[in-house]
């Protein structure tokens, strides 16, 4: 009796410490439910689009301002200037075949500056090159071992912590530059942070200034993705017009929204987004929108929690997300023990977006079913895979990336 007693004690302090995620998430599939998407082709007034025209002049706005209003929100007009300077170069990177630059671009506004490094590689040799702009989790220094990376403002990581997320070799290797800066120059990813992040810039310096719509760490992030492209495009050897935003995770969720505000990025990836990413909300699988409401209040504008009761009465799903990026190449990436993240979830969104990509006359995803661990599913201007391993950022991933963009980037 006394051992079932402790057995059982045990176990409920076991089950107290399991992380939420573990206790609520729902992981099968009998259980996730009916749900009825929100058609990405018929606009508010119940018009069927079926001309691209119709799309880029009515329904893209609507559904951009959807997200705007409910999910990511947006930022406050406001004057902000922004200096260069280039504080490191090296032709001599990465065994010589890269030239390395540290820019750091100071942002003014409202008698504040903020500062922000970008660590950027280009190939030697090649006159037009196309860019990834991929934010990092944990600083520059974090993403390589070369000495030569100076340290972000921000970081607490020790020097190359995380290189195994960044294939800088291959990229260059295959003719690409790449662009990083630690996504912690821009907002904090903490609650309660609002004042060191570029905020004040904008004339907001704590929650209270914050209206339903206000975009917060999702939205900022983005802005810092589009202000490195602002740089870059100053720069001769990069090509306009083969320029990718890339993130993984949280920084997935960032890079859907950054290509879909700034259609100057040509082609956008999400390396497992999951939850308000690339995975449908209706979905109860894995993460949901309650819960990262919960876990992350600052991640997305304060209207966003209104619909923790209520998800199918969101305006919108993130199918529709997806098609903002339209026709530009979309890729996203899931895999298989990532299951927080709603693999499945996430080809079905795309599978959906890919609708609006024929009005453009590329091919769909309708009619495919999920593919296999590591196949690639490649059609139109939309490419899947679910790569075999867990929530993270492999060479595998890189190389798929640098080949659809190759194929699709022209
Ligand atoms: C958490 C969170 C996810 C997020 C992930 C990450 O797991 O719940 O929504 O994508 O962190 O950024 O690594």
């Amino acid at each position: 009796m006394k051992k079932n007693y402790a057995t059982l004690v045990m176990a409920g302090l076991f089950l107290m410490n399991l992380p939420a995620q573990a206790q609520e998430a729902n992981y099968d599939e009998s259980n996730v439910g009916t749900y009825t998407l929100p058609d990405a082709l018929t606009s508010l007034n119940g018009q069927q689009v079926i001309k691209k025209k119709t799309w880029e002049k009515i329904r893209r706005p609507e559904i951009l301002k959807l997200f705007q209003d409910n999910e990511y929100g947006i930022l406050p007009n406001a004057k902000i200037k922004t200096n260069y300077r280039i504080i490191e170069e090296s032709d001599n990177a990465l065994e010589g075949k890269a030239i390395r630059r540290q820019v750091e671009i100071t942002f003014s506004g409202n008698n504040q500056t903020r500062k922000m490094l970008v660590l950027l590689y280009m190939p030697k040799g090649v006159k037009k090159c196309p860019v990834f702009v991929a934010p990092n989790f944990q600083g520059n220094a974090t993403t390589t071992i070369d000495p030569a990376v100076i340290e972000s403002q921000f970081s607490t990581y020790e020097r190359a912590h995380q290189t195994s997320r960044w294939s800088y070799d291959r990229i260059i290797n295959s003719g690409y530059a790449v662009a990083t800066f630690h996504y912690y120059d821009i907002y904090f990813d903490a609650n309660g942070k609002l004042a060191e992040t570029i905020y004040p810039l904008f004339g907001i310096t704590s929650d209270d200034d914050l209206q339903d719509n206000t975009g917060k760490a999702i939205t900022a992030w983005a802005w810092g993705c589009s202000r490195v492209l602002d740089y870059l495009l100053t720069l001769k050897n990069i090509d306009k017009k083969r320029t990718i935003v890339m993130g993984h995770s949280r920084l997935g969720k960032t890079s859907l929204w950054c290509g879909a505000q700034d259609q100057r990025f040509a082609m956008v990836i999400s390396n497992n987004s999951g939850c308000s990413g690339a995975a449908l909300s209706r979905r109860n699988y894995g993460e949901t929108v309650p819960r990262i409401n919960k876990s992350f209040p600052w991640w997305f504008c304060n209207k966003y929690q209104s619909y923790n009761q209520n998800v199918p009465s969101l305006p919108m799903d993130q199918h529709e997300l997806l098609a903002l990026i339209a026709p530009r190449p979309v890729y996203v990436a899931s895999a298989q023990e990532d299951r927080w993240a709603d693999p499945r979830g996430e080809f079905l969104s795309l599978q959906e977006a890919s609708k609006v990509y024929a009005l453009y006359g590329y091919d769909t995803l309708q009619g495919y079913s999920f593919p296999a661990p590591n196949e690639h599913l490649w059609k139109g201007n939309c490419g899947y895979h679910m790569r075999t391993g867990v929530h993270d950022v492999t060479d595998f991933d890189w190389q798929s990336y640098i080949e659809f963009a190759d194929r699709h980037l022209k």
